[in-house]
């Protein structure tokens, strides 16, 4: 049994990973900090969270009816979906995921493009729709500046993405080019949106006081309805619509200092061994493409100050491998063990059995190894908590729903509770909130917006015809 000295040194090893009130006032300070910036025309150049204006200004009504596509990339998966809207907020859907291998990853963009083109091409003629007009709606869940719906200049990538020849390039017109070279597909790409996006209107679909869209998963982000007024950087002619959707993109948050207050050497760590150095530190420290190696960095050393399996057989083994194999604990890992009650510790000794081939590791270290993989969440789900919080005080209702998606989000229990532990210290009393789990943001999102865009361009056309009469 471990000695009550013994879990409080690993608490106190652990604490600067538990921030603070202090620290937690200070975060949502320095957020909100950022999103003034980023919606000033002056003052965007310096804010770490661009505020990218989205260009989405109507949202579902629920009667929504029409067959569309939409293409999601931005995850390790590329989909491809077909989706039938059905009214009463009712819809069915087709999807196909395709693989996406390193070699996409990192290949041109033209060849990216063109691969996308080809599965959608497949996909079309499998669905039987190859000879339907349809209009598409595009995820693309990376940073972006869109000066209109179907024009989204590429920023930088993010998520492990690296293709060549794309960043300060035209997505919309890269994927039209590529639909163009391939004889016989007719597709009329009418939005790009981001998942942030998607997840938003999925959510106002069933609910119109969805205010906000939240993604956890690889990567995070969050997106959520301003005012037209308050928008220094939108054009008058998109004014005489009140609201427009913002894409915060505050995985870039912190890239000005808004977290240095919170950043330990792990997250140095993650963030040096990184293909894009500097860049994405609110991500780094809260999503699910670091979570795991920030475990694996803090078991390292946990190991090393003999605070974790000091007494066990395999110790140089496991250090072997905690500092040859980077990413060997995965974040999945991270839900799958808080599932574990502590009768025997079947769920951690597995993933010890993997990770390190250990067999019978001892319940002190399957304990101390679930704290530490808690510790991790529950940093990253009440950081999300206070930034959300800022989201949902600057949107100003009374009631604001908080459509959310992302693995994370999805397969961690305790993930949820963390982020409520902190929205409700930090949103204005006169405000509620309520989360709600998205039904695939990225595909139906794309679809709704397609379909939202479509309806408000057959109005345009019929004012047009009347005012001709
Ligand atoms: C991207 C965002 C995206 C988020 C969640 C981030 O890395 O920059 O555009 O919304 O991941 O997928």
């Amino acid at each position: 049994m471990s000695t009550t000295s013994e879990l409080t040194r690993l608490r106190e090893f652990l604490n600067e990973l538990i921030p603070s009130e202090d620290q937690l006032v200070r975060l949502y300070q320095n957020f909100c900090a950022q999103i003034r910036k980023g919606l000033g025309s002056k003052t965007n150049k310096d804010a770490s969270t661009k505020c990218y204006l989205t260009y989405v200004q109507d949202f579902p009504t629920g009667n929504e009816t029409g067959k569309y596509l939409a293409l999601d990339l931005g995850g390790s998966k590329f989909r491809v979906l077909l989706i039938h809207l059905k009214g009463d907020s009712e819809a069915e859907q087709i999807t196909k995921i395709y693989d996406l291998t390193e070699r996409e990853l990192h290949s041109t963009g033209v060849e990216l493009f063109d691969y996308i083109a080809k599965c959608l091409h497949e996909f079309v003629c499998e669905q039987k729709v190859d000879n339907e007009h349809m209009p598409l709606g595009f995820t693309f869940s990376f940073p972006c500046v869109q000066t209109g719906l179907s024009r989204a200049t590429l920023v930088r990538w993010t998520k492990g993405f690296n293709c060549s020849d794309t960043v300060g390039e035209d997505i919309g017109l890269m994927l039209k080019a590529a639909i163009a070279r391939r004889p016989g597909l007719r597709i009329d790409m009418v939005a790009i949106l981001n998942d942030t996006t998607g997840t938003q209107m999925s959510c106002a679909h069933r609910n119109p006081s969805c205010h906000i869209g939240l993604i956890v998963g690889t990567g995070c982000n969050a997106c959520y309805t301003e005012k037209v007024e308050n928008c220094e950087r939108l054009d008058s002619k998109y004014k005489d619509k009140p609201k427009i959707i913002i894409n915060v993109e505050w995985g870039a948050f912190g890239e000005k200092g808004g977290v240095d207050h919170l950043f330990t050497d792990y997250d140095r760590n993650v963030d040096q061994n990184s293909i894009n150095r500097g860049s994405q530190i609110f991500e780094k420290m809260v999503s699910g493409m670091y979570m795991g190696e920030l475990v694996r960095l803090i078991l390292l050393r946990a190991v090393n100050e003999n605070l974790v399996f000091a007494q066990c057989k395999l110790r140089k083994h496991i250090t072997d491998i905690l500092t040859k194999k980077p990413h060997c604990i995965e974040t999945k890992v991270l839900s799958d063990i808080a599932n574990d009650r502590g009768d025997d510790w079947p769920l951690v000794k597995d993933v010890f059995k993997q990770v390190f081939n250990l067999n019978n590791a001892d319940p002190d270290d399957c304990m101390k190894f679930k704290f530490i993989c808690d510790v991790v969440v529950k940093r990253s789900g009440n950081m999300i908590g206070v930034t959300l919080s800022g989201l949902v005080n600057k949107v100003g209702e009374s009631f604001s729903v908080i459509g959310v998606d992302g693995t994370v989000y999805r397969c961690h229990p305790n993930f949820d509770g963390y982020m409520r532990e902190t929205l409700d210290r930090f949103v204005d009393k006169d405000y509620k909130y309520d989360m709600m789990l998205s039904e695939d943001g990225s595909g139906r999102g794309a679809a709704l917006v397609a379909a939202v865009v479509h309806r408000d361009y057959m109005e345009r056309k019929s004012l047009n015809a009347k005012l001709r009469q």
